[in-house]
């Protein structure tokens, strides 16, 4: 039975939110019940802990005493032994790989899920195709079953089912591809008051990766992952083609190492790049987001003139899965931002307004690192793993990722011996791309191309 009126008026007053139903005599029977079903889903106890932050001038925790955090340089990253022990448990099922693909990708302009952004060089191939075809690749290289765990949000989670399932799950066994909804938090005015964007409606945006801890909890994935007797799980974003999902070294270091999490890090491109770096606070490692370090830490330079702060994280993730299940419970703190909400004026219309009015908060997933026992960082090569599609034009674009995708390609077949042909800027002049299920790497394209191949025009290989 959803929540009556006088209950749900009862809960808001008690929590300073009896705003909330200002229009109440004027919707219809379908508004109200969409209105209650949105006020039943609050969590008021988030809400309390925002609106203490916003009274207490949203100060960020102090950052003074943070000191670079160790990393396993790339030189170690891929010795034969972890490759093997990432293999071995790979091979006997024990990895599964979650994908957050819960965001909504403003900055790209794309209306709809990000994960459907075509960017195949060749194939035109979407982004959700390339990672499920690495999944599928790794099963047949490795005849293993590996769930693919996706978390979407409410503002996407039907798109994103629909379009696997028009594809065919592009290939993956529909039984281990899994989706769930992440949370949905309210945004809150300078007095914590809840916004409405329309006299039926409260404005909701997803709670930030972080809410996967909850998540996963909540819609019975831990005990899926549990039945599936999973121990690891590879972690990563949607935005990015060039990764090297379940890279059997990268399991195989977080395994031997006994890690709770496991993270990717890679040299900033330079001191004011978006990533969020690695650090040490208080003995404990942790990653602090570019955001919130000041303008003389990000520009830091030790005496050899190396930049201080130099590995970021690009939000590749290894976790145990005994980890995620001690932190499902955790309480994340906030990260806030200033921003321009639509909201409903006192005649029930709705006003865009033209200034920050306010403050949405999200869960940052990186914040479970200071309450690891073993935490590690790992360095990889940007050019082979990364290269994400964040806007719409310059860096971190398609024109930019597509360029990294064929760059990467052309480097396994020289690896090989097969030579690509190249203009005076070194670019290659054909576009080239590789379908994971044809190779996930040199060694494998070596065992299925011909010593003689030529490579004269655009290529697709599958
Ligand atoms: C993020 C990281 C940054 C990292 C960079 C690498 C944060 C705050 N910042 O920045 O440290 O260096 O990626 O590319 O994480 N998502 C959800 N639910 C949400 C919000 C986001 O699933 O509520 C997912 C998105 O779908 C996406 C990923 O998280 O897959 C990253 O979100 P995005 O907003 O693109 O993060 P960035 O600001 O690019």
């Amino acid at each position: 039975m959803a929540i009556t009126y006088e209950e749900a008026l009862k809960r808001l007053e008690a929590n300073g939110q009896g705003h909330l139903l200002r229009f109440w005599n004027s919707l219809s029977d379908v508004q109200r019940k969409v209105l209650l079903a949105q006020i039943e889903g609050l969590d008021f106890e988030s809400l309390a802990r925002m609106k203490a932050m916003i009274a207490s001038g949203v100060a960020a925790k102090s950052l003074d005493d943070i000191e670079p955090a160790e990393v396993v340089p790339l030189s170690s990253a891929k010795e034969p032994k972890a490759v093997l022990a990432g293999e071995e448990s790979i091979k006997k099922g024990a990895v599964g790989v979650i994908l957050v693909a819960g965001g909504q990708g403003s900055r790209l302009g794309y209306e709809g899920p990000k994960g459907c952004y075509n960017i195949g060089p060749v194939s035109n191939a979407s982004l959700f195709e390339i990672h499920s075809r690495k999944i599928l690749g790794l099963e047949q290289k490795y005849q293993a079953k590996i769930p693919f765990y996706i978390m979407t949000s409410l503002a996407n989670d039907q798109a994103t089912r629909d379009f696997f399932s028009q594809n065919n799950y592009f290939g993956l066994s529909k039984d281990r591809v899994l989706f769930f909804v992440q949370g949905m938090w309210p945004a809150v005015d300078k007095d914590g008051k809840v916004i409405l964007d329309a006299k039926d409606h409260l404005f909701m945006s997803p709670d930030g990766h972080g809410g996967i801890l909850a998540a996963l909890r909540e819609r019975g994935m831990l005990d899926d992952m549990k039945n599936r007797k999973i121990e690891t799980l590879f972690y990563f974003q949607v935005d990015n083609p060039l990764i090297e999902i379940a890279e059997p070294a990268f399991i195989g270091l977080h395994r031997l190492n006994n890690a709770d999490i496991s993270v990717k890090v890679c040299a900033k491109r330079d001191p004011d790049e978006g990533l969020g770096v690695v650090v040490i606070q208080n003995g404990r490692n942790s990653v602090v987001e570019y955001s919130e370090l000041t303008k003389e830490q990000k520009h830091a330079r030790l005496p050899d003139g190396e930049l201080k702060f130099k590995y970021g994280s690009v939000a590749i993730h290894v976790f145990s899965l005994n980890f995620l299940v001690r932190e499902s419970g955790a309480q994340l703190p906030l990260h806030v931002a200033h921003k321009k909400v639509p909201c409903c004026a006192d005649d029930g219309n709705q006003v865009k307004p033209d200034k920050p009015n306010a403050y949405k908060f999200e869960k940052f997933i990186f914040d479970v690192i200071p309450d690891a026992a073993t935490p590690l960082n790992v360095e990889f090569a940007r050019e082979e793993e990364f290269s994400p599609v964040k806007n719409a034009e310059g860096s971190d674009s398609p024109i930019t990722t597509r360029r990294d995708m064929t760059r990467k390609f052309c480097r396994w077949f020289e690896s090989i011996g097969i030579s690509v042909p190249r203009n005076n800027d070194g670019e290659p002049l054909h576009k080239i791309e590789i379908d994971p299920c044809f190779a996930l790497g040199a060694d494998d394209l070596r065992r299925k191309v011909a010593k003689d191949f030529k490579i004269n025009a655009d290529i697709f290989l599958k």
